[in-house]
C-alpha cells in the first residue's frame, strides 16, 4: 500500500509518501518558523493561509521525489486533530478531496498517535506494550501503550506543556522562537549547577506534571540577576536540567506502575540532546530500552502521519463520509 501523509496541525506543512512494503519513499516539509518568529509564537490565521499556499506544490514535490504518480496512491492520511482549527481544515480538505477524486480510502489521524508511532519508522523498532512519554508544544503525556490503538493517559501536565514552557522561558530570556532549540543551544555554554530550580510535583506521589511555576522561577531569577550572557546561559542550563530531571523522576514512577521494560519518547521536545542523553543513561542503568524518533521526525512532519494512517488503513479502517477536524481530541478516545 502506498499512502500519502498530510500534516498541517500547526506551523509545519509536512507531506510524505509511505510504502508499507518499502518504507518511506519521500518526505518534504515547509516550516513557517520565519513567518511566526517576529510575533514570538504561532499566529493561527497566518498559519492557515500559508498551508493553503504550500500544500499542493509540496504534494507534487513529494510525488516527484517518490517517482510515482497520484494514480499510484492507495490511500491518504491527514491530521484530523488536535491542533489549530484553520490549519487542520486545510489538510483535511485537500486530503479528502484528493482521495475522493482518486476513489481511494482516506483516514483522519490523531496527531499525537503520529508522534507516538514515529520511532517505529526506524530499523530498531519498539514493540508493544511500552510506556510512552509524549513531549511537544501542546502536550506532556505519560501513556500506557498496551498495543496499537489502546492508550491510557496515566500522567499529564496540569498547566503548560513542556514545549510551551521552553518557548515561554526563551521569550522571557529574549532568545527567540521556537524556544526549545534556542534554550538547548545557549545551555551548552551554561552551568546548570549555578541555580537550583524546583523539580515540580516530584515531592508528592503521582504522575501528573506542572511546568508553569518553573517559568515564573526563571523570570524572578532573571530579574534579580546581573543580566549578563553568562547568567542567561546558566539559567537556560538550570531550567533544562530541571525539566529533564523531572521527566526522569516521573518516568521511573510510571515504569514501577506499569512494569514495562521499554519507553518511547516522542514529540518536538524529544529532539532535546540533554533529554536523550540522560534518558539513555537512566535506561541503561535500569535494564530498560528507550526509543526516540529519528531527530528529523521529532517535530511535526508528514511521515509520522503517513505511517500512523497506514497502520489503520491496513486494518481496514477508513472514514470516507464527509470530513471532520478535531482541534481538541484526547488520545484516549482512540481506544473506544
Ligand atoms: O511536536 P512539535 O513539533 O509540535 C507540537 O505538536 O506541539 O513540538 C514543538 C515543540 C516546541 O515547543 C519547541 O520549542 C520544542 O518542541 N522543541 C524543543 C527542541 N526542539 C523542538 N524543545 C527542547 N529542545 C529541543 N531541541
Ligand atoms: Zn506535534
Amino acid at each position: 500500500m502506498i499512502i500519502l501523509g498530510i500534516e498541517t496541525s500547526c506551523d509545519e506543512t509536512g507531506i510524505a509518501i509511505y510504502d508499507t512494503d518499502k518504507g518511506l519513499r519521500s518526505e518534504v516539509l515547509y516550516s513557517q518558523i520565519d513567518l511566526h518568529a517576529e510575533y514570538g509564537g504561532v499566529v493561527p490565521e497566518l498559519a492557515s493561509r500559508d498551508h493553503v499556499q504550500r500544500i499542493i506544490p509540496l504534494i507534487d514535490k513529494a510525488l516527484i521525489k517518490a517517482q510515482i504518480n497520484k494514480s499510484d496512491l492507495d490511500g491518504i492520511a491527514y491530521t484530523e486533530g488536535p491542533g489549530l482549527m484553520g490549519a487542520l481544515l486545510v489538510g483535511a480538505a485537500v486530503g479528502r478531496s484528493l482521495a475522493w477524486a482518486l476513489k481511494i480510502p482516506c483516514i483522519g489521524v490523531h496527531h499525537m498517535e503520529g508522534h507516538l508511532l514515529a520511532p517505529m519508522l526506524a530499523d530498531n523498532k519498539p514493540e508493544f506494550p511500552f510506556l510512552g512519554l509524549l513531549v511537544s508544544g501542546g502536550h506532556s503525556l505519560l501513556v500506557d501503550v498496551k498495543t496499537h490503538g489502546h492508550y491510557t493517559v496515566i500522567g499529564e501536565s496540569l498547566d503548560d506543556a513542556i514545549g510551551e514552557a521552553f518557548d515561554k522561558t526563551a521569550k522571557l530570556l529574549d532568545l527567540g522562537y521556537p524556544g526549545g532549540p534556542a534554550i538547548a543551544k545557549i545551555a551548552t555554554q551554561g552551568n546548570p549547577r549555578a541555580y537550583k530550580f524546583p523539580r515540580p510535583m516530584t515531592n508528592r506521589p503521582g504522575l501528573d506534571m506542572s511546568f508553569s511555576g518553573l517559568k515564573t522561577f526563571v523570570l524572578n531569577t532573571w530579574q534579580e540577576s546581573d543580566k549578563s550572557n553568562q547568567t542567561k546561559a546558566n539559567i537556560a542550563a538550570a531550567f533544562q536540567e530541571a525539566i529533564v530531571d523531572t521527566l526522569i523522576i516521573k518516568c521511573k514512577r510510571a515504569i514501577t506502575q506499569t512494569n514495562y521494560n521499554s519507553i518511547v519518547i516522542a514529540g518536538g521536545v524529544s529532539a532535546n540532546q540533554e533529554l536523550r542523553e540522560k534518558m539513555e543513561e537512566y535506561a541503561s542503568n535500569n535494564n530498560l530500552q528507550v526509543f526516540f524518533p529519528d531527530p528529523k521526525l521529532c517535530t511535526d512532519n508528514g511521515s509520522m502521519i503517513a505511517y500512523a494512517g497506514a497502520l489503520r488503513l491496513l486494518k481496514g479502517e477508513q472514514n470516507n463520509k464527509g470530513f471532520q477536524t478535531r482541534p481538541r481530541w484526547s488520545l484516549e478516545e482512540l481506544s473506544q
